[in-house]
């Protein structure tokens, strides 16, 4: 039996470089390896203010944009969250035995309910139960996620415990996070000292995978690199460092490599020669992710399959978790 391995993505931003290199590229190397669910988290999103023509055109996006960086809808369990009705009913049954003391101390829940005035959304307080739902929902072993989410993580593995110890050690499997072996982690091109963020507020500052190519050359050109001249491998120097490391992404080469490259050239040419890498390898993407968009038809025919196979899974979950709290069978 394979292992589980899960991931989601929220359809509320568009996707980055870094969420590209970081994390699609990989699940695509880990596809066949693993008995993998990914999908689209429309019911998250509308834990902040969505537009609704908005949102559907996202999560079509977000889908489009995992076939178009190769995730294969056959290998897989590609969908859609709110198609699959079991994350809600498990999510409110989690949202029993968890405290809202732990709920308060979640770093993003205060983050993101600081910037909403007097009025916090409760969805953004229970967020995080949510997510537990969708991870536990389907046995999983491994979720790979950022730095961000590993407190989410965290969490989830402690209702988990919590549920098991009350209801049954078989009840769920405690998920862990899944550190890739080889696993760029792409920095903001205007601070290179923290990660590169789709909801960083300065468009200069992350590559979306929506840009032309003018606009990825442009960005890269402008990005910040470091005092000095000389392209070296070095925590010293981040901005250099970061160009390097979407370069060894895209080529599969060692660091060592592409600054052997440079020897005797200036930053200019780096930034130049990373600018016209990622331009080129992102084109082909982009037209794939927007041939997909047109293709309506392929694209709600994949996530149909792919709903009834996750709900399918997810029933048999559900059910336990309901027999164990005690609910009468449905008839
Ligand atoms: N909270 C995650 C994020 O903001 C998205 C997410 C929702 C998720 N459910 C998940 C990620 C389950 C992994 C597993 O990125």
């Amino acid at each position: 039996m394979k292992k589980v391995m899960l991931s989601a993505v929220a359809p509320s931003n568009r996707l980055t470089l870094g969420n590209y290199l970081g994390a699609l590229k990989n699940w695509v190397n880990l596809q066949k390896q693993y008995d993998c669910l990914f999908f689209a988290v429309d019911m998250h999103a509308i834990t902040v203010k969505q537009d609704p023509e908005e949102l559907r055109r996202e999560t079509r996006r977000a889908v489009a944009t995992y076939i178009a960086s190769g995730i294969d809808p056959k290998e897989c369990t590609l969908f859609v969250q709110s198609h699959v009705p079991q994350h809600a009913e498990l999510s409110w049954v989690l949202t029993c035995f968890a405290t809202m003391g732990e709920l308060g101390r979640m770093t993003q829940y205060k983050d993101k309910s600081a910037k909403q005035g007097a009025h916090i959304p409760a969805g953004l307080f229970a967020y995080p139960v949510l997510m537990a739902a969708d991870i536990l929902l389907y046995g999983t072993h491994l979720v790979p996620v950022g730095e961000d989410q590993k407190q989410h993580l965290e969490l989830t593995r402690d209702i988990a415990e919590r549920m098991n110890g009350l209801f049954g050690d078989d009840l769920f499997v405690i998920p862990e996070v899944y550190i890739p072996p080889v696993g760029a982690r792409i920095m903001s091109l205007q601070d290179p000292t923290q990660k590169m963020s789709k909801s960083d507020p300065d468009p200069n500052s992350a590559i979306y995978l929506g840009d032309t190519s003018d606009q990825i050359i442009k960005k890269i050109k402008r990005a910040v690199t470091d005092s000095g001249s000389e392209v070296t491998w070095s925590d010293e120097k981040p901005g250099v460092k970061n160009l390097i490391t979407i370069q060894c992404a895209l080529t599969g080469k060692k660091p060592e490599e592409v600054v052997s490259g440079y020897a005797g050239k200036m930053y200019g040419h780096l930034k130049v020669e990373t600018a016209e890498m990622v331009a080129a390898h992102l084109a082909p993407v982009r037209a794939e992710v927007e041939r997909l968009m047109a293709d309506t038809a392929y694209l709600d025919g994949v996530l149909k399959m792919g709903a009834q196979n996750a709900r399918n899974r997810a029933q048999k979950l559900l059910d336990r978790v309901y027999d164990r709290v005690g609910f009468l069978p449905r008839s």
